[in-house]
């Protein structure tokens, strides 16, 4: 695995890997749920690109960049072992130098639940992924279903500006108890960390109840709401479209329930989405598993 430092450097080394090239953008901290990113991008993929990056412009004042779980030797060492071809990962100098002054705005999809929270947070997103794209130029980039909105916003921007990959946003890997991997996970304590499943039960449900037909969305988030359990508290719980990132009223599928706990000051986010009639999951993509019979033939 190659390791480059600077936006020239990895695109000269990139433009030299046979496509179709897969990127998994990451900060680091790596846990299971970046790792089955990178283990798709290498089966759907003839190469493939990492990047460890804690970006300072997504992060508000007040927020945890300084803390921000850092750990790039082990990082490292587990995307070689997970087939990674090449790992980009700037200093903040090189991707900010002093004159840096450019900002990507989405416009409404990123001012609603985490938009609204953290001011800023998605145009700090968006400007990085695009930086991380014109050096990279992959075929498809992997982004995590977990993070729900980010990814709707990452769509938005390679639709708006015609930018010439793939989105791929896989389904959200969970621990035995359902609570989503994150890389903020190290922060709760033991109560916290017991506690924290029944933010999955409390989406699920929702999700089931919709499923069942219900519509009736004060008495189902209501109903919700009394699922988690202390010391957790709901900054969110909510059905939102897919497609607005609005509270969906009326309640017409398909449609997204999203929630973020707090415990302490750490944000738990997660997300459970419900397919329309089609039966189509919004915004996750599944993977396209080729027939063991048309392996045969290809063979
Ligand atoms: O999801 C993340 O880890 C980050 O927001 C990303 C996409 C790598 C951009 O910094």
């Amino acid at each position: 695995m190659q390791i480059v430092r600077t936006p020239g450097s990895a695109r000269a080394i990139a433009r030299t890997l046979l496509r179709p090239v897969g990127f998994v953008p990451t900060m680091g901290a790596l846990h299971d749920g970046h790792l089955a990113l990178v283990d798709r991008a290498r089966r759907e993929n003839t190469s493939v690109v990492a990047s460890i990056f804690v970006n300072p412009l997504q992060f508000g004042p007040t927020e945890d960049f300084e803390k921000y779980p850092r750990a790039f030797a082990r990082d490292a060492e587990l995307l070689e072992a997970h087939g990674v071809d090449v790992l980009y990962a700037p200093a903040v100098e090189r991707m900010y130098p002093p004159t840096f002054a450019t900002s990507i705005s989405i416009g409404p999809l990123a001012e609603s639940f985490e938009g609204a929270r953290r001011p800023g947070h998605f145009a700090g997103v968006a400007t990085v992924v695009a930086k991380l794209l014109h050096a990279i130029e992959p075929t498809s980039l992997y982004l995590g279903q977990k993070d729900i909105q980010q990814a709707a916003v990452v769509r938005a921007m390679v639709r708006d500006l015609d930018m010439a990959t793939n989105v791929v946003v896989a389904p959200t890997v969970r621990e035995v108890d359902g609570l989503a991997r994150s890389s903020r996970n190290v922060y709760l304590n033991a109560t916290q960390r017991a506690a924290a499943p029944s933010i999955f039960r409390a989406l699920s449900f929702v999700a089931e109840e919709l499923l069942r037909g219900e519509r009736n969305a004060p008495r189902i988030l209501a109903a919700a709401r009394a699922m988690l359990e202390a010391p957790l508290v709901w900054d969110y719980l909510d059905i939102v479209d897919p497609l607005t990132f609005a509270a969906c009223d009326p309640i017409v599928l398909p449609a997204i329930v999203v929630a973020v706990a707090k415990a302490g000051v750490t944000r738990l986010l997660d997300n459970v989405p419900v397919a329309g009639a089609d039966g189509v999951l919004p915004l996750v993509s599944m993977e396209r598993v080729i027939p063991l019979v048309s392996q045969a033939r290809v063979r």
